[in-house]
């Protein structure tokens, strides 16, 4: 356990990191919104935008932000107010007050997707079996205050008592046995699903690259999603970095981050498409998605019931370790900026986030108002998602590109031990094109 006066805990190896900040990246985003929007907008062609735009722009931005909190080693707010100070730290602000919103509604998520392990193996699959009954089984489950409150305050109490741990006793050890479960569990759906008779429908569905479909649209959409999957914009990476020891080559760690976040979502959609496909069912997206189609196809597979507590798992894992991220920025603040003691910080903020937590839950039931014609949940999920998160990655590529320059490389290059053979790609990349697409991607996503 750390404590204020103690030395700060650090990552206790490479591995760890990297599975800590790949549990963050990949996340329900990766599972029901990447394969969609391949689908919906082009497909290959759709992947190849995505490609260019996380390989460019997403790792930049991520050694950015691993950069600023490696050299303050501070959490979000603290760094700013150490390497811009002005008005700067209000970027931190914005990342907390991101990270702890989010983190209110993930949480009653990621309480479905436990509640639906256990239901997948207690007779989830003879309802979903008939026609309409996994959408009545859904509606019913979300419509269960005391259920659904429930999964949230267990889900809740997990993340924090990861958090309690620190770094490298929690978050660090969980990670490094979840994530690679994450993997296997993802190979042996992957499997099951592209033998199924019918299953080339939905690869060809999901892979052939179709240019007519691509759209202004869909490459915002695409842009969006990188920038969402990889967790920028709310100070994760600020904080996670400020954790990283002083001679690691962040480089190529956001490399490998990437590849990890973009496989499992490419592979997503090797479950998704050909099950979904193979039963003539209309995939769709978001909720919807994995609580209702994905429990009906299960239920028309033999051994359904392990597949769909396994798909279920893999829900879990990478909803679980996202949520562990996020209620890390919270709880590094209130460490550094509060001087709170870790179990202090750990407990206060988790009971106030499940707090904020219990309105999102009900909403989705419809036991409260809607806000401005939108479940709270979906509300906040907009405000955060499309306001606070782009909002947030623009100022973090500015303040690197304009203000904090020499820092920066300086960090990155771990202070000339390394070279940094893409410093003048990186530098104009986070001046201007990461600005402008993030603004783009803005703009066109404030529709409420
Ligand atoms: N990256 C996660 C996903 O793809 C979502 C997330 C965003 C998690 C921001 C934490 C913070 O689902």
């Amino acid at each position: 356990m750390e404590s204020n006066s103690g030395k700060r805990d650090q990552w206790g190896s490479k591995f760890g990191f990297i599975m800590a900040a790949a549990g963050s990246a990949i996340g329900l985003g990766n599972v029901w919104r990447f394969p969609y929007i391949t689908g919906k907008y082009g497909g290959g062609a759709l992947v190849v935008i995505y490609l260019l735009f996380v390989i460019f722009i997403g790792t930049s931005v991520m050694l950015a932000e691993l950069s600023i909190g490696r050299k303050a080693r501070l959490d979000s707010v603290g760094s700013f107010k150490k390497l811009g100070g002005g008005a700067w730290p209000l970027v931190g602000w914005l990342g907390f007050f991101c990270a702890f919103v989010i983190l209110s509604y993930y949480s009653v998520i990621t309480g479905w997707t436990v509640a639906y392990m256990f239901k997948s193996l207690g007779g989830l699959m003879e309802q979903a079996a008939v026609s309409g009954g996994a959408a009545d089984a859904f509606v019913a489950f979300v419509s269960d205050p005391v259920l659904t409150i429930l999964c949230l305050m267990v889900v809740m109490a997990s993340v924090v008592g990861v958090a309690y741990r620190g770094i490298s006793g929690g978050i660090e050890k969980s990670c490094k046995v979840l994530m690679p479960a994450l993997f296997v569990i993802i190979l042996i759906l992957i499997v099951r699903s592209v033998t199924l008779p019918g299953a080339e429908a939905g690869l060809r569905f999901y892979l052939l690259p179709d240019f007519s479909k691509v759209s202004a649209e869909g490459i915002l959409a695409a842009v969006g999603q990188g920038f969402y999957s990889l967790s920028l914009g709310m100070g994760i990476m600020i904080t996670y970095g400020s954790y990283l020891g002083s001679h690691e080559d962040m480089p190529k760690l956001t490399r490998t981050i990437v590849l990890l976040d973009t496989s499992v979502a490419f592979m997503a959609g090797l479950v998704i498409f050909p099950a979904v496909f193979a039963f003539g069912i209309d995939a769709g997206s978001g909720p919807g998605l994995t609580f209702v189609t994905l429990p009906a196809v299960f239920a028309q597979m033999p051994m359904g019931a392990i597949f769909s507590f396994a798909f279920f798992a893999l829900l879990f894992i990478a909803a679980f370790t996202s949520c562990i991220s996020l209620f890390e920025v919270v709880v590094t603040f209130a460490v550094d900026e509060l001087h709170w003691n870790r179990a202090k910080s750990a407990l206060a903020m988790g009971a106030a986030i499940t707090l904020l937590g219990v309105p999102s839950a009900l909403s989705v039931g419809g036991h409260i108002p809607q806000v401005f014609g939108k479940d709270f949940l979906d509300a906040l999920d907009f405000i955060t998602n499309n306001a606070i998160m782009p909002i947030g990655g623009i100022f973090v590529s500015i303040f690197v590109g304009w203000i904090w320059t020499k820092g920066a490389l300086d960090e990155i290059s771990n202070r000339g031990e390394l070279k940094f053979k893409f410093y003048k790609a990186w530098l104009w990349i986070c001046r201007l094109i990461a600005p402008v697409c993030i603004t783009a991607v803005f703009i066109t996503g404030l529709k409420w």
